[in-house]
């Protein structure tokens, strides 16, 4: 049995992964889709053609894993994708961000992720891919921004390494880092009204990061950025002295 699985189906990049995920290819026999929110999972269901399978878990918690691992282990499918992009920030200095916020984010973004994908591996063969859902954040420590950043720091350092592991098997594995996308996250992210603000001149739709994203992953790329700004954004954080990168992210976040 050939499936995907794509954590945080829910909403935003997830639920759009899903989308293109099922009009390209034609050979799925399951989509496998996570996230809390089992209404919002339903409402994807039913709109796709493909048999899905619905788990409504919170990734923060280790129990979470228990049923989907049982699946894959009753079923045994060959996963040709894993999607990780389940994932939250929480915008504001670190002594602003309630102390379960900040854990919680590496838990979901960092913990969940790695759990996921190492229950995942043993159901993968030759030409699997595995993307996970980064961001542009990952490319330099952001003041206001910190923790999230450093978890994303941690998905493309993950990523990069477990690409050269798991190369010999065939198996391909993408970060995804993108700037700003307009889904659900920015609703998550603040607490406050979210007034005009430097992302809202790189927002991006999220069909064309997923559609960049599932190419990058087609063509084995370990990094996918979308856009030329964020490309250069990248460059920008590999040449420039830390301090001045620093100093430029203080004034990102309002
Ligand atoms: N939007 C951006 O600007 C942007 C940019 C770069 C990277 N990213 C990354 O892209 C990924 C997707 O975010 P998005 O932009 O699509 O935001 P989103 O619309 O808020 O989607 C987040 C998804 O994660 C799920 N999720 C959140 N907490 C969860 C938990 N505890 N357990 C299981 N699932 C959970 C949500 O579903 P439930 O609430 O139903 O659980 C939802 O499906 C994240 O990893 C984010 O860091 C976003």
């Amino acid at each position: 049995m050939k499936i995907v699985i794509v954590t945080g189906a829910s909403s935003g990049l997830g639920r759009e992964f899903v989308r293109q995920i099922e009009s390209l290819y034609k050979e799925l026999d399951e989509i496998w889709i996570i996230a809390r929110r089992e209404d919002r999972l339903l409402e994807v269901e039913s709109r796709m053609m493909t048999k899905v399978r619905i788990f409504a878990a919170d990734l923060r918690h280790r129990s979470a894993f228990d049923k989907i691992a049982a699946a894959l282990q009753e079923f045994n499918p060959d996963v040709r994708m894993l999607v990780n992009a389940a994932g939250f920030g929480k915008v504001g200095e670190v002594e602003e961000i309630s102390s379960t916020d900040q854990a919680d984010m590496v838990r979901l973004n960092c913990e969940g992720l790695t759990y996921m994908t190492c229950i995942v591996l043993p159901y993968m063969s030759t030409g699997s891919r595995i993307v996970n859902v980064a961001s542009a954040a990952a490319f330099c420590p952001q003041p206001k921004f910190s923790v999230y950043a450093a978890t994303k720091a941690y998905v493309k350092s993950f990523s990069d390494a477990l690409g050269e592991e798991v190369k010999k098997r065939g198996i391909f594995v993408t970060a995804v880092c993108s700037g700003p996308v307009r889904t659900e996250f920015f609703e998550v992210a603040r607490t406050e009204e979210d007034g005009q603000n430097a992302k809202d001149n790189f927002m991006k739709e999220p069909e064309v990061v997923v559609r960049q994203a599932l190419l990058d992953a087609a063509r084995g790329k370990k990094l996918s950025v979308c856009g030329i700004s964020m490309k250069s954004a990248r460059i920008a954080t590999k040449v420039l002295p830390q301090k001045v990168v620093l100093g430029v992210m203080q004034h990102f976040w309002k």
